[in-house]
């Protein structure tokens, strides 16, 4: 029977403290006229989009700057603003030879999107799923101020806001090519996204380590994730200039980033998604809040032997099943607490009338599918509402 394991990540991965330097070295082995950068406002004043301008200009790569991604989740229109720098005249548009997203995952994530249209044609509505990407997106270099790992992947999380859904469009073509994780880029990241974004990461390890796509390669990277997660991000939370804790997380990052990558996510992230299309909050938060909920509900279909590795990495040594659960579960809220993240959806600003329409649209989130239980609706509700 067959059992694959494919396994994509960009083709190339700079990683560590300097190596945005190395930009110049994969910038040229590309013969490059015009590249379009796309980031947001705040990236530009702290500095960052200056760095890679420079990098470009020395290399006589002309560039334009997209900086609309204006919110933490990217939707629909900012894609088509993005693609309006693209000659609209052109079914295909291929005016821009390269894309460069610099920041966190709405700015990686709104450029998968540009790049999957530019090439595809259509709207980014057309490719909501798994792989109806056809042709390879225009080539996408990202470079990650943050821990959420979708500078790795091949999913790009839109917000439809004409049904208040979160689409995930999911394809290998739109993995981008080169990824940039440099530590020295994460330091200005403020506690607050330092927390959502690393727990978001934790997020992508726990529900990649369970998912029904998991193999011996993704939980080997899962689990190296955790255990940074655990160790530093209440160092960096607490201290922005801890350069140990935030070259740590970012490895934590990455390593996660290729775990969910390729093993997917579960009910944390369609339910999660679902909440950020209606209430448009931090992913992380979010993320962050459901996780136990979700690992309880999921323990009868997870094996007792998972659930120890997992605990053996957070520290946990106990008895029953259910001793085990629950230690990790007390762990993830302690975190949760530990860098800020509200211990329930209410203080979230969800309201308990929005929650039928929130499970239908969880449901249809391809997020769920490698979830290691299939859920009802019922049970979907039942997460939110143990979680408010
Ligand atoms: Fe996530």
């Amino acid at each position: 029977m067959e059992n694959t394991h494919n396994f994509f990540i960009p083709k190339n991965n700079l990683i560590g403290v300097g190596s945005i330097k190395d930009l110049t070295n994969e910038l040229l082995n590309w013969k490059l006229s015009k590249v379009l950068i796309v980031t947001d406002k705040n990236l530009i004043s702290l500095g960052w989009v200056e760095q890679v301008e420079k990098i470009l200009k020395n290399l006589f790569i002309f560039y334009d700057i997209f900086d609309g991604v204006t919110h933490t989740n990217p939707t629909v229109s900012f894609v088509e603003d993005g693609l309006a720098y693209f000659p609209s005249e052109l079914e295909l548009r291929r005016d821009y030879h390269l894309l460069i997203s610099i920041g966190g995952g709405s700015n990686h994530d709104c450029a998968k999107g540009i790049a999957a249209v530019a090439t595809n044609g259509g709207s980014i509505t057309d490719y909501e799923g798994y792989n109806k990407i056809t042709k390879p997106a225009l080539p996408h270099i990202t470079i990650n101020t943050t821990y959420s790992g979708a500078a790795m992947t091949m999913f790009a999380i839109i917000t439809d806001e004409s049904r208040q859904v979160k689409m995930t469009v999911a394809s290998p073509n739109i993995t981008p090519l080169v990824s940039v994780n440099d530590p020295m880029l994460m330091v200005t990241m403020p506690p607050e996204v330092t927390a959502e974004s690393g727990i978001d990461a934790l997020g992508h390890a726990i529900e990649s380590f369970v998912s029904t796509e998991a193999s011996p390669i993704t939980d080997t990277l899962a689990l190296g994730a955790v255990r940074l997660i655990l160790r530093y991000l209440k160092r960096a939370y607490e201290n922005g200039n801890d350069l140990e804790a935030r070259e740590q997380l970012m490895f934590a990052a990455v390593l996660a980033g290729m775990a969910y990558n390729n093993a997917g996510v579960g009910y944390s992230h369609a339910l999660g998604h679902q909440l950020g299309g209606f209430y448009s909050q931090f992913h992380g938060e979010y993320e962050g809040i459901l996780l136990p909920h979700v690992l309880v509900y999921n323990a009868p279909s997870v094996p007792e032997g998972k659930l120890r590795e997992l605990a053996e990495v957070m520290g946990i040594n106990a008895g029953r099943k259910t001793e085990v659960l629950d230690r990790i579960c007390t762990s993830l809220r302690k975190l949760g607490t530990e860098v800020g993240i509200p211990d329930n959806l209410t203080k979230m600003g969800v309201q308990q009338k929005d929650l039928d329409t929130l499970a239908q649209n969880a449901l249809k989130d391809i997020s769920g599918l490698t979830n290691p239980r299939r859920g009802t609706i019922e049970d979907v509700k039942n997460i939110y509402l143990s979680a408010m």
